[in-house]
Formats: structure tokens, sequence, C-alpha cells
């Protein structure tokens, strides 16, 4: 953690700024171990360069993943709720950490048409909430003047270790539902790929929306309700493997990515032989597209489809509603391929 970042924090559960920042490790002007403590007595630690600012049952499950103990506190949540985000925290905290590498190279293509990521920041303090292994926040943060990457799950060991030769990058461990910044802070706040993973997702948009400052933007992306019955198949698999254990599921994904992997290969070679208008038309969209990944993609999508706890699809309208009811103006929502729906909004 830079001790910069902290003039940005503010106590989840009073509400204050000005944290108390108190170093037990440091390295190269990078805090690794230490805490952050609010004057109403709640204390977030610092683990392995990352602040913890989670609520307090959430932090007591992160400690005990760290083998630590719990510090002072009073924050609570409701039991059902924590038990997904536990889910969550879990899932995600495994996929991260094993794929740290990941790099599916959509940046550009999980933005709304007109919006280029290259130009669309620069200069401006960001947010970035879900940030997995932080291959978005390593771009983003080559052009913003400050950028903040957020994950509730264990993701955030990778994010950091991916990001931390950035001086304008600030990764923090925090649910978007209890975000640890005032409300209008923000010149951009993005969500890439996590809306569909939360426990009430129109909810968890409410919450970004808040963090925007006026006239600054919004960008989501969810997944489509576009293909029922492949959607269909792929929850009925997932009532087996969301309840399996984390190796056992991804010895799994490594079989199932493969397969795929091997008829994605069978396809690319067709193209290179000419067969492509022959056999193309005979050939589904979703093999086209992952031609176009290289195998630990491949790989890494697979645990990610059957490991999360929630995983829900969207029509167009739900996110233009979204936009909507926070009072945001200029909205589009566009397509990525069958499979996003890419969202775009100013704050009025
Ligand atoms: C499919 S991953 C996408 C990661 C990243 N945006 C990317 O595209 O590589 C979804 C991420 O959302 C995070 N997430 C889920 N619920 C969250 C919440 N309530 N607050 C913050 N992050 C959350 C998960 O931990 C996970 O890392």
């Amino acid at each position: 953690m830079k001790p910069s970042c902290v003039e940005y924090l503010i106590c989840i559960g009073c509400g204050k700024g000005a944290l108390a920042l108190a170093v037990e490790q440091e390295e190269s002007g990078e805090v690794l171990e230490g805490a952050l403590t609010c004057s109403c007595g709640t204390s977030y630690p610092i683990i392995g360069g990352v602040p913890r600012m989670l609520s307090r049952k959430l932090l007591d499950e992160m400690l005990a993943e760290y083998g630590k103990a719990a510090p002072k506190g009073r924050l609570t949540d409701p039991d059902d709720v924590q038990a997904v985000q536990g889910a969550t925290m879990d899932a995600f905290g495994f996929e991260w950490r094993h794929y740290a590498d990941y790099d599916a190279h959509n940046y550009e293509n999980w933005m709304p048409e007109g919006f280029d990521p290259n130009t669309g920041f620069r200069g401006k303090l960001g947010l970035e909430v879900g940030c997995g292994a932080g291959r978005h926040a390593e771009r983003t943060a080559g052009s913003a003047r400050t950028h903040f990457a957020v994950d509730l799950s264990y993701a955030v060991d990778a994010a950091f270790q991916r990001t931390r030769h950035l001086p304008n990058c600030h990764v923090i461990q925090a649910d978007a539902f209890n975000l640890p910044f005032e409300n209008c802070r923000f010149d951009y706040v993005y969500c890439l790929g996590v809306l569909q993973h939360m426990h009430d997702p129109p909810e968890g948009f409410r919450h970004l929306a808040r963090q925007v400052r006026r006239d600054g933007i919004l960008l989501v992306n969810v997944y489509q309700a576009s293909r029922p019955f492949t959607t269909g198949l792929l929850e009925a698999l997932r009532k087996i493997t969301t309840r399996m254990p984390p190796r056992a599921l991804n010895a799994c994904c490594y079989l199932a990515g493969t397969m795929d992997y091997l008829i994605c290969a069978t396809w690319r070679g067709a193209e290179a032989l000419g067969l492509s208008r022959l056999i193309g038309p005979f050939v589904p969209g979703r093999v086209k597209e992952y031609a176009k990944h290289t195998y630990r993609t491949v790989v890494t999508d697979w645990y990610d489809r059957l490991a999360c706890p929630v995983k829900i699809h969207y029509q167009r309208e739900d996110l233009v509603g979204w936009y909507e009811q926070a009072g945001y103006k200029n909205i589009r929502v566009t397509p990525y391929w069958k499979a996003f729906w890419n969202g775009f909004g100013e704050k009025a």
C-alpha cells in the first residue's frame, strides 16, 4: 500500500476519513504489513501490501485465510449475504491467485462503442470495482492520474503483485456494497464482468453510481441473456461444480479447457487451410471467438464460469433502466459479441 492512498479512504463503519496509518513492515515506500485505524475504534489490517477494508464477519473470514487474529471493530452483515460473499471470496480468490497472469486481451472489447479506454481515463481519478488479478488496472493506471482497484476476494493479492510498480495504482480489498470512499468522489468508475456475480446486482450498481462525481462516467459490463439453452445447461452443471473443492474443480476445468481448445485449434487449422468459407456456417460463433484466445485463457474461463456462486444474465433494457434510475444521461449500451452488454453513462 502506498501511503498516499490514505487521504482518499474513509472508515466503512462511521464514514469518517483521516485514518491513522501504523506501519509494521515497509519495502521501497510500500507498506506491506500494518493497520489503518479510525477514531471510532475500527481497525483495518494491511496484509501483503493490501488494506483489508471489509465488514466484521468478512474481515474475520479473511484473517483466518491469512492465519491472523481479528482486530477490534463493530461492523456486521446479515448472514445470508455473508454466506454468498464468503463463497465469492473463496471462488475468485482461488481463481485469480492460481491464474494471476490471466489476460484475455479484451480491455477495449469490454468498453461500449464510442469510448476509447486508451484516452478516456487520461489524467483522471478513478475507481475499478472487482479488479480480479488486475489486468485492466494495469492498463488504466498507464494513463489515469490515480486509479483505485478494489476487489472483495483474495484476488487482490494477485492484483497487488501485478500493479505494485505503478505509483498511481492502489489495490484495496473491499466490497462494492461497502466502499471505503466518499460518494461523488471519482471522475470515472468501472466494473467489468463483476455485477453478475453479486448477490444483488441492481443494488450493487446503485452503490457504484453513487461513487461518481457530477459529469463523471460509469462503465459496466454484464453477461447477456442471449443464449438460454447454453445458459440453462451450464446452470444445471453448476449445481454440482459450485459445491466442488477448488482443486478438484480446477482439474476438471483443465480437462474441459483442453477439449475446448482442441476444437478451437481445429477451426484455426481449417481457416489456415482456406476452408473457413466452406465449413464456417456450421461452426458455432463461440468456437470462432475462443479460437482467438490462448490455452490458458480457455481453461481459466472454464473455472470462471463453473466456480462462481452467483451468475446472472441480463437484457439490454435492464442495464439501461439501472442507468436511468440512478440519474445518468447520455446512456449507451452496446453488445460485445453475444456474451456481454457494455454500458456507459454520465452522471447528470
Ligand atoms: C469474473 S471476475 C472479473 C475480474 C476482472 N474485472 C477482470 O475482468 O479480469 C469478477 C470479480 O468480481 C469480484 N467481486 C464479486 N463480488 C464483488 C463485490 N461485492 N465487491 C467487489 N468485488 C466483487 C470477484 O472477487 C472477482 O474478482
